[in-house]
């Protein structure tokens, strides 16, 4: 499906409630089906990541129903069975990484599969520790698919060179089956959603600075209320402040400081942004975000920061592309990693349109202007989030722009462009 978007004429005005975080959707469906029980989902994601999760854990046995669109109930008997078929991952990075670790550690064999762009997406990174732990893996040269056998796992003291909540979350889910202590240290505190989630049901796991240390434990079913995705928020965020006199407000999100990034730099480039009525929901800070249209300037961003938003450099280069002077995003490599290579996706769609941003090997330079021209097919990659991305560009281009396959936006968030006409 092709989307054709020019220069907005209006404001946008009013309000939206954010739809549910994805990688809390995956973390309360997979937790769910490893605690003996029932528990209860409510507002759980109806994006295809979180679906795909949801399916996996269908295919090992878990029993999980939809009391409505947003509800579902999951009765676990606190063990898995061997499925007949491979495991679809779909697009999910999140599902094949931390459901590895659950697999690993099981009594049976399994396979785990992924569309295109999952099964160029690199899998060492988990194979390498949960090898160290005592797991039998075979990989298709350290990609999907992948084939586990499963084993009795022993705890590890583990030092990644990556700050990643995917690998992180892998390793502690091993570690909740595996002997003894499992310990993750990481450079920089990545998204902590794994860690509040296990505590809240009854996991035996502790943090001590950039470490993060839990021993085999048993959870207990719960009713986890998701909150909205800050990522999902983080095009509705730009939005409000490149369209001139807008003025919007973003209910219900997530605003867990490992996600938070994206405020941090809309602060640092002058944005005019304020957070209302915030409340702790199943162990997430949540809150409302009121935006105002804003000039903004550019700054540097790299380090500490990087993991607090990596999902959202590509919206943020185009916040960027339209700041007066420069932005430089460094250590981000890992960007290059997703479901696309962002660096590169985003710098070549961007410069189509007139924007002027250089690709580093670690992230861009940018040199900010007041408009783009426009005028150009732009590809999504097949990633949702470059779409998004995009779209929110779109609004201001001169001449009108052609964004292919804009489907891939179901993903993470399929209501986007409804809620998004909302606000006009
Ligand atoms: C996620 C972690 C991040 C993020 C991804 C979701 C998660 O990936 O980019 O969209 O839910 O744990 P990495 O752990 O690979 O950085």
């Amino acid at each position: 499906m092709d989307k054709k978007i020019s220069e907005i004429k209006n404001r946008l005005k009013g309000a939206v409630t954010i739809p549910a975080d994805k990688s809390i959707s995956h973390r309360a469906v997979i937790f769910s089906s490893l605690a003996k029980g029932k528990s209860i989902i409510n507002n759980f994601s109806d994006g295809q990541d979180p679906m795909s999760s949801l399916s996996v854990f269908k295919a090992l046995g878990v029993d999980i129903q939809f009391i409505n669109k947003h509800t579902i109930e999951v009765n676990s008997k606190g063990t898995l069975i061997q499925p007949s078929n491979p495991l679809d991952c779909g697009n999910s990075g999140t599902t094949m990484r931390l459901v590895s670790g659950i697999l690993a550690a099981q009594n049976f064999d399994s396979s785990l599969i992924g569309d295109e762009s999952l099964s160029k997406r690199p899998m060492r990174r988990i194979i390498e520790p949960l090898e160290l732990m005592g797991a039998k893996i075979f990989s298709n040269d350290g990609h999907a698919p992948l084939k586990i056998i499963g084993c009795k796992l022993n705890g590890i003291d583990y030092f990644s060179k990556l700050a990643s909540a995917q690998v992180k979350s892998c390793i502690l889910l091993a570690g909740m089956f595996a002997e003894g202590r499992t310990s993750f240290t990481e450079p920089f505190i990545s998204r902590d959603h794994t860690e509040r989630m296990l505590k809240f049901m009854g996991a035996n796991i502790s943090r001590t600075g950039n470490t993060v240390t839990l021993q085999k434990s048993i959870l207990t079913p719960q009713t986890i209320n998701i909150c909205g995705d800050i990522s999902s928020a983080a095009f509705f965020i730009a939005a409000g402040l490149l369209v001139p006199n807008s003025q919007i407000v973003l209910k219900n999100v997530g605003l867990n400081p490992t996600r938070t990034g994206i405020i941090d730099v809309v602060k640092r480039m002058g944005g005019n942004i304020k957070i209302l009525n915030i409340k702790t929901i199943s162990g997430e800070e949540v809150g409302d975000i009121q935006i105002s249209g804003s000039e903004l300037h550019g700054c540097e961003i790299s380090g500490e920061i990087i993991p607090r938003l990596i999902d959202e450099i590509p919206i943020i280069a185009v916040m960027a592309a339209l700041a007066k002077g420069t932005t430089t995003i460094k250590d981000a490599q890992d960007l290059r990693n997703k479901e696309s290579d962002r660096i590169h996706a985003i710098a070549t769609e961007l410069k189509k349109i007139g924007a002027d941003i250089e690709e580093l090997n670690d992230g861009f330079i940018i040199n900010g202007k007041s408009t783009f021209k426009g005028d150009a097919i732009l590809d999504t990659y097949n990633d949702h989030r470059l779409a998004m991305s995009l779209y929110v560009a779109g609004l201001r281009c001169k001449k009108e722009i052609c964004i292919k396959d804009f489907h891939w936006v179901g993903i993470s968030f399929p209501d986007f462009e409804k809620l998004f006409e909302s606000l006009k």
